[in-house]
């Protein structure tokens, strides 16, 4: 593991002072004094701190001042310095000033200093005249409150690229969904209308949901899901989506998203008896007056897209009905290592071959029963002493030739993270959630209902 970022505590502050302190005269200085800068970490300032096996090893701290927020500081260890620590105590920094209602980051240095290129990278543009960084945070506008009683929020920026592998469907979706929608002018030129509405079907834990979120994290647009059972509670679910369409008209850019959109637009015989007719109808006669908007994409998602009304489908109504399956070995390789990150240890290919069918929710589900394994390991080593450390670990333990696991070195290398061991142990017990069957049906599904 490479670090843990926290919250700023009380009890940080003689490191964090220690390493603002020893760091000044490496580049690492910036236009607040120490004074200052214990000033704003003891009022309470946003602040993070990063922490290696206990020890602080980077910090960053910021104040805020109405909707314009500060970085008075990051502060990293020398030996720390070159591997990104400064980027990811940055964007958690950045969180935190988000969740504070921040429109604004500043960041002045004394001097352009190495820190330059990666304020850059990190989105911030350099002034002229002045090492003086700014960013701005994507707007919520007047319309905020409305947007918080819609249980709308604007998601962090880097969610798109935290969606590991599934190239086929990022790219499907990035050049139909997301480029015609941040570039409508460019569309227009080709004749292209921004789509309006999609459709993503697949079975259950392959990212519907993720991706529905990455688009609008993507686009910088709040994310507003609408919750039919939620929506029910208010009595009236015809006329709670109605309210809730029309507030949403008032916003000035939005993704909206429902999920599992057959319990409201199931086929119409099952509407009639489960009650629902007038609530398809409803969403029907909702629609074309969504598209007529700029700036939204309604989202619908489904495992079933056999059951939904053929008519709530149509093209004019969806622009694209998206399958998202399970994924590819790349795929699986990428989800795997972002797991496994920075672990040369471990056998990425023996993982993908072993997890076939596997959802990313799948996957994530092993990883966390492996990470588990190894943590109760290094509990139970820390009990034992370390000279027992090598024997309670079953990866050093295992028979010679069995692959990086069983070449893990034993005691302190071992005890950090899952092994290869822990990772097939766990995948051999795990259920995969998709089964032969489903994928049949997902290809039938595919082959009668996809519109790319
Ligand atoms: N490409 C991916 N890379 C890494 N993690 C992923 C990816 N896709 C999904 N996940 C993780 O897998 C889990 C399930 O994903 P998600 O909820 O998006 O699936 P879903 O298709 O919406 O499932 P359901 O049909 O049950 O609603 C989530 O925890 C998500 O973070
Ligand atoms: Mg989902």
């Amino acid at each position: 593991m490479r670090w843990l970022i926290h919250d700023y505590r009380e009890d940080d502050l003689a490191a964090v002072v220690h390493l603002i302190d020893t760091t000044a005269e490496l580049g690492q200085e910036s236009v607040f004094s120490l004074a200052e800068c214990i000033s704003a970490l003891t009022s309470r300032q946003p602040a993070v701190v990063a922490v290696h096996q206990g020890v602080p090893i980077g910090a960053a701290l910021a104040s805020v001042a109405g909707e314009r927020a500060w970085v008075m500081r990051i502060a990293i260890a020398p030996a720390w310095r070159g591997r990104g620590l400064a980027s990811s105590l940055l964007r958690e920094l950045e969180r935190r000033l988000v969740a504070c209602r921040v429109r604004r980051i500043a960041y002045v240095l004394p001097e352009e200093e190495l820190l330059g290129e990666g304020l850059r990278n990190a989105g911030y543009t350099r002034r002229p005249a002045a090492a003086y960084f700014e960013k701005d945070e994507p707007r919520a506008g007047a319309a905020s409150g409305l947007l918080e009683e819609l249980g709308g929020r604007l998601l962090p920026g880097d969610l798109w690229a935290k969606v590991a592998g599934m190239e086929t469907e990022k790219n499907l979706i990035e050049r139909r969904v997301v480029a015609p929608l941040a570039e409508p002018e460019r569309a227009a030129r080709h004749g292209v209308r921004p789509p309006r509405a999609i459709a993503l079907f697949g079975p259950p834990g392959t990212g519907k949901t993720t991706f529905a979120r990455a688009i609008a994290s993507r686009l910088g647009w709040p994310f507003v899901e609408l919750l039919p059972s939620r929506l029910a509670d208010e009595g009236n679910l015809a006329a709670a989506l109605r309210d809730a369409f029309a507030r949403i008209g008032q916003l000035e850019r939005a993704l909206v998203f429902i999920d599992e959109v057959e319990e409201i637009a199931p086929l119409r015989t099952e509407a009639v008896q489960g009650g629902m007719h007038g609530v398809t109808n409803e969403l029907l006669k909702l629609i074309p007056g969504f598209r007529e908007g700029e700036e939204r994409l309604l989202v619908c998602a489904t495992n079933s897209i056999r059951s939904l009304d053929p008519a709530f489908l149509r093209p004019g109504r969806f622009d694209y009905l998206i399958p998202i399956g399970t994924p590819d070995a790349a795929a699986r390789s990428a989800i795997w290592s972002r797991y496994a990150a920075g672990r040369e240890d471990v056998d990425l290919d023996a993982l993908v071959g072993a997890s076939e069918l596997f959802t990313p929710a799948d996957i994530e589900h092993v990883a966390r029963v492996a990470a588990q394994a190894a943590f109760e390991r290094d509990l139970a080593g820390a009990d034992l002493g370390a000279a027992d450390l090598g024997a309670a670990d079953p990866g050093a333990a295992g028979p010679a030739g069995t692959g990086p696991a069983g070449t893990v070195a034993a005691g302190r290398e071992a005890a950090e993270g899952a092994s290869t061991t822990d990772y097939l142990a766990a995948i051999a017990q795990a259920r995969p959630t998709v089964t032969p069957a489903m994928i049949e049906e997902f290809g039938a599904d595919i082959s009668s209902h996809a519109r790319v």
